[in-house]
Order: C-alpha cells, then sequence, then structure tokens
C-alpha cells in the first residue's frame, strides 16, 4: 500500500499567512556545489501570521545557514527537511530572513530549479522549481521585487543573465571571477524568476515601442547557431507590435531577453524578461527546420511575449487558475498567428490540435475542467484542456459578446488587475462589466469537463417557408463530475441556398439569433426560422465556435454541397472530414468483418475538385486533403478499437483516392514544383510545399514503382528541410522498403545536428511496421541518442507512444509493455517527461478487449512499482481510476 499525499483543492484557498515583498539572490555558481544566498523581507499578510509560525517549502532542498534580522537562528526555532523549513517564533512584523542553500546543478535530471543544459547554467521555476533553489513560499499569490547578483569563473561563465534590467557587472579584482547584477522592478511570483549563466552566442536588435522607447532585444543560443536565430527575432518583433495594435500593450523594461538551451522539459518559459526556450522553438533555417518548425517558432516566441501581460503583470492567484494565463496567452498567439498567415487555414490547425489531443483527455480517464478543482501533481495539469480548450473558452467568449466588448472586457481586465494575482472569477466579470451582460452561465465552461455533444435535426417546410433546427446539448459524465448542466454555447451558423449563398430569414422564434451565432443555452431547443425562401442546407458550428462535438443528420449529397459551395471554409473542410470519416468508419467495420471497403465515388470526385481548385489557396487545399488520422478515427469510432482495422481502412480510402485522381496528382505536383526558386518561409510559398508534399504522399499511397521513384527523386531534388523531410516521411509512412535509404541518407546528411536527428528519430519510430518496437529498442542505444534529454525522448519514445497506433498497440501488448519498462526507469531521472509520456495509455478502456487488457496490466505494473515519483504514481492512478 502506498501512502497518498491530501490533495490540493480550489475550495481550501487561503491567503499566505506572511507575504514576501523584496527577494535579494547571491548566485555564486560551481557545477558541484553552486551557493545560493536568498535574503528576503517578510512581513504578516493574515492574522494567522500571530501564531508565528512560518512555513517555507523546498524541494531536495540543502539548507547551509539561515538568519533572521542579521542573526543566526538557534536550532531550537527551526526544522528543516529537503521539504519543509519551519521556522518558530517569527515576528508578526516586518522582518528579514537570510537562507543559505547548496545545488549540485549538474546532478539536476529533472530539470526544475537549477540545472546544467550543454555546460550553461539555467532555471526552471514554473510551476514548482523556485523550492529547488530556495525555501520560499513558492505559490503564485506572494509577488516580490527581485535582485539578483550572479558570481562565475569568467571561462565557464562569460554571460550572466537574469530578470529585469542590467544595473552592475564587473571583475572580482584577484580572481578569475566575474558578476553582474539584475533587477526587476515587477513584482512577480516566484515561478517566474529565472537566470542563465554560461559561454553562448547571441543575436541582437532593437524594438521602439508605440510610446517611443527603445528596447534592447538579445537571443543566445549555442555558439555557432547564431545565423538560425533571424527568424526568431523577426517573430519577436512582430509580436511586440502586434501586441500594441491589437491588445494596446506595450513592452515595460529595457531589454528582453531570449535563452535557447537544448535540455528542456516543455516548450518555453515567459520568465520575466528573460524567456527561456526549448531551442527547437528558437533555431530555423531552411536547411533544417522545416515550413512546421518556422510556425511553431512564430507561435511559441509570440506565446512567451504575450505572456508579458497575460501571465506576467496580471498573475494566478493559484494554480487552479492556470487557465487564467494559459488560455488566454494561447488565444492570443492563436489570433497573432492568424493574423500573420491564413486564418482559415491557422483556425483547420488549431482545431485538429484540439480534435486530436483535447478530445481524447476529456472523453478519457484524465477528463478535468479548463480550471480543475482538485489536484495532486500540478505539473500533470498543463494540459490540453487547460491550453487549447482553455483559448476556446476565451474565444467563445469573443464570439458571443462580439469584437468591440471583447475589447472593451479585455481592457477592463488590465485596468482593474494590473499588478495582482488574479483569478477565472475577475477576468470573466471583467467582460460582464464591461459588455453589462450576465455571463454566470458562461462559467461553467470553466467547471464542466467532457466534450458537449450537439444534436442538430431541421426540417424545412415547403409551403411555411420556415426551417425548424432542433438542438439538444448533453455534456456527459467525467470522473468527479456524473450531473451537468447545459452551457451557454455559441453556433455560428448560415442557411445555405440552391445557388450556395447563405439565405436570409424574416423573424426567428425560440432562441437569440444574433449576428450568424445562434445562442444555445437549454438542453433542448427549437428555433423556428420564417420567410426562408427554399430548402437550406444548414451550415453549423462554423469556424468551429465552439468546444463541441457536432452531430447532424445530414445526406451525403448536403455535404458535398457544403464541400463545394460553404461560404465559410472551416466548415468546408470539415465537410470533406465528415464525408471522409463516415466512409473511414464503414470501411472500418468492413475489416473487422473481412470484407472490401467500399468507396464513395463522389468524393474522390469532390477532392479532385478542390485539388485543382485555383481560388482556393493550396494550404487549404493540402488541408482538406489530408484524411482523418487513424488517432482521429479510433476516438470517433470510441470502443472496441482496433488499430490495425482503421489502419487498413485508411490505406484502402487513400488507395483508392490515390488511384482515382492520379492523373490530376501528377499534373497538381508539376505545377506546383518550383525548382531553383530561394526558400521563403512565408504563409504562400509554405502553402504550395504543402499541397505539393500532400500530393506526393497520396500518389504513393498507389504503391507504384513509379511512385516510389517519384519520392526518391523528390528527396534528391529537395532543397530545403520541408521537402526533404516529406520525402522520407512519406516512404516511412507507407512502410515502404524503400525508406531505409532514405533515413540512413537523412541521418549521415544531419550527423551531430541533434534536432535534425529528433525528425529521424520520430520517423523510424513511426514506420507502421512489426520490426519498428525492435528499431526503437536499438536507437536507444545509438549514439546520437541522449537519454536524459527530454527532445530526444518524445522524438523516439513519445513519438512511438502518441503518433503510432498500430506499433504503440501491438496486439501482444509489447508496446504497453516496452512503453511500461521505459517509464518505470525514467521516472527516476525526469518524473515530469515521464508522466507526460505516460499520457499515451489515456484511451486505453476504449480499446478491443485483447489490448485493452494488456494496456491494463502494463499500467498495474507500473503502479504498483517502488518509489514511484508523484507526477507518475498521480497519472497511472487517475488513468487506471
Ligand atoms: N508557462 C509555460 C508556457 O508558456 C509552460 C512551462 C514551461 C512549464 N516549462 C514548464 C510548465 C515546466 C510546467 C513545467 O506554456
Ligand atoms: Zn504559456
Amino acid at each position: 500500500m502506498k501512502t497518498d499525499a491530501a490533495p490540493f483543492r480550489l475550495e481550501d484557498y487561503r491567503a499566505p499567512a506572511f507575504t514576501i515583498d523584496t527577494v535579494d539572490l547571491n548566485f555564486v555558481l560551481a557545477p558541484k556545489a553552486t551557493r545560493v544566498t536568498a535574503t528576503l523581507a517578510i512581513r504578516p499578510n493574515t492574522d494567522e501570521a500571530a501564531q508565528g509560525r512560518l512555513e517555507l517549502v523546498g524541494d531536495e532542498t540543502v539548507l547551509k545557514g539561515l538568519k533572521l534580522d542579521g542573526v543566526a537562528l538557534p536550532a531550537e526555532r527551526y526544522t528543516a527537511t529537503p521539504q519543509l523549513l519551519v521556522i518558530e517564533g517569527a515576528p508578526n512584523a516586518p522582518f528579514t530572513l537570510e537562507i543559505e542553500t547548496e545545488i549540485d546543478a549538474d546532478a539536476n535530471t529533472k530539470l526544475m530549479g537549477l540545472y546544467r543544459s550543454s555546460g550553461t547554467y539555467c532555471t526552471q521555476c514554473e510551476a514548482e522549481g523556485f523550492r529547488r533553489i530556495t525555501y520560499f513560499l513558492d505559490r503564485p499569490d506572494v509577488l516580490a521585487v527581485y535582485t539578483t547578483r550572479i558570481e562565475a569563473t569568467k571561462a565557464d561563465a562569460p554571460v550572466l543573465l537574469a530578470n529585469g534590467n542590467p544595473v552592475e557587472s564587473g571583475d572580482i579584482p584577484g580572481t578569475d571571477r566575474h558578476f553582474a547584477v539584475w533587477h526587476d522592478p515587477f513584482p512577480k511570483p516566484s515561478y517566474l524568476f529565472a537566470m542563465v549563466a554560461g559561454d553562448l552566442g547571441v543575436i541582437k536588435d532593437s524594438f521602439r515601442t508605440m510610446s517611443g522607447r527603445e528596447v534592447e532585444l538579445r537571443i543566445y543560443c549555442e555558439h555557432g547557431k547564431e545565423a538560425r536565430c533571424g527568424y526568431a527575432m523577426d517573430a519577436l518583433k512582430r509580436s511586440m507590435k502586434w501586441d500594441e495594435d491589437v491588445f494596446g500593450l506595450e513592452y515595460d523594461l529595457d531589454i528582453f531577453v531570449i535563452v535557447a538551451v537544448s535540455d528542456f522539459n516543455m516548450g518555453a518559459m515567459e520568465n520575466k524578461g528573460l524567456n527561456i526556450f526549448n531551442d527547437k522553438y528558437v533555431l530555423a533555417d531552411p536547411d533544417t527546420a522545416t515550413d512546421a518548425d518556422y510556425a511553431n517558432v512564430e507561435g511559441v516566441i509570440a506565446h512567451e511575449y504575450f505572456h508579458n501581460w497575460t501571465g506576467n503583470r496580471i498573475t494566478c492567484r493559484d494554480w487552479f487558475q492556470l487557465c487564467l494565463k494559459e488560455g488566454l496567452t494561447v488565444f492570443r498567439d492563436q489570433e497573432f498567428s492568424s493574423d500573420m498567415r491564413s486564418r482559415a487555414v491557422k483556425r483547420i490547425a488549431d482545431v485538429r490540435t484540439l480534435q486530436a489531443r483535447q478530445f481524447p483527455e476529456d472523453g478519457g480517464p484524465l477528463a478535468h475542467p479548463v480550471r480543475p478543482e482538485i489536484y495532486h501533481e500540478i505539473s500533470n495539469f498543463y494540459t490540453p484542456t487547460v491550453y487549447e480548450k482553455g483559448a476556446e473558452v476565451v474565444r467563445m467568449l469573443k464570439t458571443i459578446l462580439g469584437p468591440e466588448d471583447f475589447r472593451k472586457g479585455m481592457d477592463l481586465y488590465f485596468e482593474r488587475h494590473d499588478g495582482e494575482a488574479a483569478t477565472v472569477e475577475d477576468f470573466v466579470s471583467s467582460f460582464a462589466d464591461a459588455a453589462g451582460v450576465d455571463l454566470s452561465q458562461f462559467m461553467l465552461w470553466y467547471s464542466q469537463a467532457g466534450t458537449p455533444q450537439i444534436v442538430a435535426k431541421g426540417q424545412y417546410d415547403e409551403d411555411a417557408k420556415t426551417y425548424r433546427l432542433s438542438l439538444t446539448q448533453t455534456v456527459p459524465a467525467t470522473p468527479g463530475q456524473s450531473q451537468k448542466r447545459p452551457m451557454h454555447t455559441p453556433i455560428r451558423f448560415g442557411l445555405m441556398g440552391p445557388n450556395g449563398e447563405d439565405m436570409g430569414f424574416s423573424d426567428v422564434e425560440g432562441g437569440r439569433v444574433e449576428d450568424g451565432v445562434i445562442h444555445l443555452t437549454e438542453a433542448n431547443q427549437t428555433l423556428t426560422f420564417s420567410g426562408v425562401g427554399a430548402r437550406p442546407v444548414p451550415s453549423l458550428l462554423r469556424g468551429f465556435s465552439a468546444p463541441v462535438r457536432l452531430a447532424i443528420d445530414i445526406s451525403t449529397a448536403d455535404l458535398l454541397f457544403q464541400v463545394r459551395a460553404d461560404s465559410d471554409p472551416f466548415n468546408r473542410w470539415q465537410a470533406a472530414q465528415t464525408l471522409a470519416m463516415r466512409n473511414l468508419i464503414a470501411g472500418t467495420a468492413e475489416q473487422v468483418a473481412g470484407r472490401a471497403p467500399a468507396v464513395e465515388p463522389a468524393l474522390i470526385e469532390a477532392l479532385g475538385e478542390i485539388l485543382d481548385n485555383e481560388r482556393l489557396e493550396p494550404a487549404f487545399r493540402a488541408q482538406v486533403l489530408q484524411l482523418p488520422s487513424e488517432a482521429d478515427i479510433a476516438r470517433e469510432i470510441g470502443r472496441d478499437v482496433d488499430p490495425d482495422a482503421i489502419s487498413a481502412a485508411r490505406r484502402a480510402l487513400r488507395g483508392a483516392i490515390a488511384r482515382g485522381l492520379e492523373d490530376r496528382l501528377q499534373r497538381r505536383y508539376a505545377a506546383l514544383s518550383e525548382d531553383g526558386a530561394a526558400y521563403a518561409p512565408d504563409a504562400g510559398s509554405a502553402g504550395r510545399r504543402a499541397l505539393r508534399n500532400t500530393v506526393l504522399d497520396l500518389l504513393l499511397a498507389t504503391g507504384t514503382s513509379a511512385a516510389i521513384d517519384q519520392a526518391l527523386r523528390h528527396y534528391d531534388g529537395a532543397h530545403n528541410m520541408t521537402d526533404r523531410l516529406a520525402a522520407v516521411g512519406a516512404l516511412s509512412q507507407a512502410g515502404l522498403p524503400e525508406r531505409r535509404q532514405l533515413l540512413d541518407a537523412f541521418h549521415d546528411r544531419y550527423a551531430g545536428d541533434a534536432l535534425v536527428l529528433d525528425k529521424w528519430l520520430m520517423l523510424e519510430a513511426t514506420v507502421p511496421a512489426p520490426e519498428t518496437l525492435d528499431r526503437v529498442r536499438e536507437l536507444l542505444r545509438h549514439p546520437s541518442y541522449q537519454a536524459n534529454n527530454p527532445n530526444r525522448i518524445r522524438a523516439l519514445v513519445g513519438s512511438f507512444a502518441a503518433a503510432n497506433q498500430t506499433q504503440f498497440n501491438r496486439a501482444d501488448g509489447a508496446g504497453y509493455d516496452f512503453l511500461a519498462d521505459f517509464a518505470l526507469d525514467l521516472d527516476k531521472r525526469n518524473p515530469q517527461t515521464t508522466s507526460r509520456i505516460l499520457v499515451s495509455f489515456r484511451s486505453w478502456r476504449a480499446l478491443e478487449p485483447g489490448r485493452r487488457a494488456r494496456a491494463e496490466s502494463a499500467l498495474r505494473r507500473i503502479a504498483a512499482a517502488e518509489g514511484l515519483s508523484p507526477d507518475t504514481q498521480d497519472i497511472v492512478t487517475r488513468t487506471l481510476a
């Protein structure tokens, strides 16, 4: 029996008894024993302080000295364990505490707190890493002004960085050491603290803010990689400008610094004035980064920059409010990318991610509300629900209020809460007050987990010229929540007339309909539109106006009409996906029954028309031609999932489409070839590459030797990473033996370039062939693999578990056993990365009985292991519950 620590509950929130106004840190860096002196100005904050008990948390923290108001504390006044420092008889008046700790940064494989990445000292404090540096009130509602002094040998660490503005630096006379002091005038929670010291390359630029202040911009990276930082710098300047233009938000320090490191648990971190990035979201050049990488760099740079206002200036009162900064900031970065690129294509990509990552979470054992109410381990709540569904909730607010009132609400939020640690209630009240509306029902989106199911039925009365649309919404039961209430759900829509244009109507009864949006608020609602001239084809949930599943009784003919004519590009894409999905689900059933699946010729024809429709942007056409993934199909089927049958059905449909459109695909491929053109990362160029590479991938589904030769030539003729990777990827995904020569050539071409070799590891791990599991095992011992680097781990093992449906879900359970063994080993070194990878088990109950039993026994084996980290214990326990 394990003893579980008590969970944290939202309802238990109490303000801290003491608070901290200023923090003075002195880091004396040394590889095995860094000394940190933290001088804290502490004062009583609530009546509870009168009891004199001050509790500061730690995590593997080693105490070396302790002084209160300058006097060493006698042993009987305090107790210190690695997790907790308790001081009895703390003054009920302001006082100073000086804490000295010692850290072995080299031994820190958890990558939380102070650690070293390729020799560079760096920190990661969100969510609870600061306590690994010093004992602290490590909670986001304690806001302090930080001054950081760093001292190191000049040779090891010529660059010394911390939050805020630089105030002083110099040599330490008579030694080989130097120091720097940084001061951050903006009060911040400890999770936003950062410090970096090392020998790094840099690129510099500057930005003039809207009020005319000049801000120095710097991006630091490994020496030799400076030339790959240019796009990130460009994205940063565009982000700064966009936040001024769209939200009126200006940067507030004299300098903004980004540091790219190669060992990082997540994507990037918004530390005040000193963002630290996983280098895969900074470095990009045409030879090593794909168009998708460029888009990700742009999006993550923007995301972290936007946190300066949504997260840093206004932070979270407690970690239950995580979506307050993350959902809002994702919404902001999505809007930025939509403005920089194609809005329609960005929306389709974002919805694909939401459906691929958040929907399965919401439909499985790990489901939780956008604002969770209970947690054991907060780092397991940096989830698609908090981030992506959290962004959808903000998007719905904008849809419900309209753009003007939405902006007024944002302005009021900044006006009211700048400098504070706020809650979701504070955020939503700003909109309710600015727009003068009641958003109490809308708040349910934050508290009710589960993806709502909306069922729509339409009926046209030819004589009365009325159209009745009945809508029902149900929110499924989720862990800890059996009863749900109907939510305020905005459904953007149009009634398509026979010529494809939206028809008007004279009146509507049964609910609020405004500016093309149905405000669904009841469990059952029937809307009657009058004055509708002809039978409409209902185009519902345009732009995916709410994160719901929509089931609508609509014929194949009407869906084909939508593919051809819907004025909303998202729904055009959605209609094609729905048609394909119907075919794929039927095809899967045929596979299971051992029969040959039938393919709808009209679907093939409609896809052919999209392929050749020059009025549509190429990136959009590429999205329409990309069928739902195997995981998408599994999610739609929802029970007794057989990944082999799904894979076979998908291959069959792709084969039929490719054969049916072969000539047109060839012509399109030729028309899109731009030999000799220099690479440009803009959305238009990327879109043309995306369409050409999608065409190549489809052509390979014919399985002909001509198509294979074409893929080999595509590789040889490629003059950028996007095209090169597309060729290897297509051959690998098709499981064709010719993949070997390209995979090896790709590896050799990029030997020594870790970020590119991650792409190679990912390709190897996702080959849908029985030999892949052995190959993954072999690659764990490959010199290019690094057992403690999260990027390598995610590229090889993470993508095997998350993106190789047939091989992770092998019928013999060997994929599950492999992941369990791997996780048990990695958990000792990096619990956060371990628990993230184990999320791949989240849909185990939806599998057919044989696989379900094997997945369950692998999970039980992990759960039974001694000494599991809290992270892994939490994920496995909830997954099994
Ligand atoms: N706040 C980061 C973001 O912008 C997330 C993050 C970075 C993080 N590193 C982390 C969260 C480590 C938990 C642990 O989304
Ligand atoms: Zn974020």
